[in-house]
């Protein structure tokens, strides 16, 4: 490294979608040359990786690129850069170029292979880069990540969405659904435990969709994750997101029977009302997805079930909300990640009529959320002086003298210990159950 190496700085929006994206866009730049800054303001390239799953994310993007107006007016040659989800969205590159005419840089989430031309042609040229591809093109097997953790990675295993659900912008900035070849992903899995790495998160938009695109062969999820078991060293498996209708019970024995799939179902049901799901078009009855619930848990006993819920969708009724905080209470969840809808250009539902009041919507998700809280305490009350496997994760960002790390199904657990742990799995005695934690003890082997 040189005291002169060209520094970039990268915000990341979103989800473990854009995260995995953010490492292989560093990757990039240090297989460039470039080295990471520690401070924005020391940055020569300043990257913004997008979201657009909820206008919220997309106002935050606007206000963050409008502060580095002065950044970039005391240093020209300072290189700011907007690409991921919301970049895109039919016309966004040009209303973002127009509304921050300081950023120089654009592109979408099929061309990330292109970060290095894009720059070359602005340092070449000092005019502003614009490309954003409007097909996939092939999956890229040949860019380089740096990873955030020694030893937790995430790993690809298919882009993109095929299920169109009404209020979801995804499917149009992500494209269709690819598979990864199960080879690439185990091999790069076996480099990556050769590495130290000993927890991997599987990614796609929907992994229980993996393989459906395969022309020459027959092989799905549960076929892929029975080959990922098999690699020594490897300790834990997680998953994101798997779609409730395609969860399989060929899937479910699969988790069931396997040392190191997570116990951890992250199920989004989004709506309780069977009318709602229908509007949704997510596939799936709320009596299905009760009953998909029921069969995980007869086939592991030690499951944990998150979900994520949407409040407010077009024509929720009071009625049709009870029936969602009643499907919370019945399955009880370990925790929920609640949202209030957002209307997103270009998806069916925002055409719908009977958009539901702001203020009803905030209301909802008050309701829902306290609900969940009782659940979520009572819970994690029940875990009071048992013993859990966690795999440290680091020090406590608030108290270096306590560890932090997960169980295996992915619940946090902070306990004090010396940080010559992490990365290793240990014992632990829970002592302190809260609402959104374990606090605990170390258990003497
Ligand atoms: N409004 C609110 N929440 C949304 N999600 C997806 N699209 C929207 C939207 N338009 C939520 C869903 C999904 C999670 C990642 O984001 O609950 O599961
Ligand atoms: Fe969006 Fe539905 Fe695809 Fe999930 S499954 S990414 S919610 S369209």
């Amino acid at each position: 490294m040189t005291d002169n190496a060209k520094k970039y700085y990268i915000t990341t929006f979103g989800c473990q979608m854009n995260e995995k994206d953010s490492e292989v866009l560093a990757g990039i730049l240090r297989k460039m040359g470039y080295v990471a800054a520690s401070k924005i303001e020391e940055a020569d390239l300043i990257l913004f990786n997008t979201c657009c799953v909820r206008e919220k994310a997309e106002n935050k993007v606007f206000s963050y690129i409008g502060e580095l107006r002065d950044l970039k007016s005391q240093n020209p040659d300072l290189i700011i850069g907007v690409c991921g989800c919301m970049v895109q969205q039919k016309g966004m590159a040009k209303k973002i170029r127009k509304s921050l005419p300081h950023v120089d840089l654009l592109f979408g989430t099929h061309n990330t292979h292109e970060l290095p031309d894009l720059i070359e042609n602005i340092l070449a040229s000092r005019t502003p880069q614009i490309s954003v591809w409007d097909t996939e093109g092939a999956i890229r097997e040949d860019l380089p990540a740096e990873r955030e953790n020694p030893y937790k990675a995430l790993v690809n295993i298919m882009y993109g969405c095929n299920n169109f659900c009404t209020y979801c912008i995804v499917p149009y900035v992500r494209g269709r659904e690819r598979s990864r070849n199960p080879e690439h992903i185990v091999k790069e899995i076996e480099e990556l435990v050769n590495d130290g790495v000993v927890e991997i998160m599987l990614l796609g938009q929907n992994v229980n969709s993996y393989g459906k695109d395969f022309q020459d062969r027959t092989f799905d999820f549960a076929d892929l994750l029975r080959e990922i078991d098999k690699i020594q060293g490897l300790k834990r498996i997680r998953y994101m997101t798997s779609h409730p209708r395609d969860f399989t019970d060929k899937l479910i024995k699969t988790i069931a029977q396997s040392d190191k799939v997570s116990k951890h179902f992250h199920l989004p049901v989004q709506a309780g009302s069977n009318r709602i799901l229908e509007k949704m078009n997510r596939g799936y009855t709320r009596e299905q997805y009760l009953n998909l619930i029921t069969k995980i848990r007869e086939h592991n006993q030690d499951a944990t079930i998150t979900t994520d819920i949407i409040v407010g969708f077009p024509g929720e009724t009071e009625e049709d909300f009870k029936e969602t905080l009643d499907l919370m209470a019945e399955v009880r969840y370990d925790s929920a990640f609640t949202f209030i809808y957002s209307t997103r250009t270009g998806t069916p539902a925002a055409k719908f009529k009977e958009q539901v009041p702001m203020a009803e919507k905030k209301a909802r998700l008050q309701r829902l959320m306290d609900l969940q809280n009782d659940i979520s305490k009572e819970i994690n009350e029940s875990y009071l002086n048992k013993v859990v496997e966690v795999l440290v994760e680091g020090t406590s960002k608030t108290n270096s003298d306590m560890l932090t790390g997960k169980t295996d199904g992915n619940k946090t657990v902070i306990f004090p210990g010396s940080d010559l742990l992490i990365g290793k799995i240990v014992s632990v005695k829970i002592t302190e159950p809260q609402t959104w934690i374990l606090k605990g003890e170390l258990e003497e082997k």
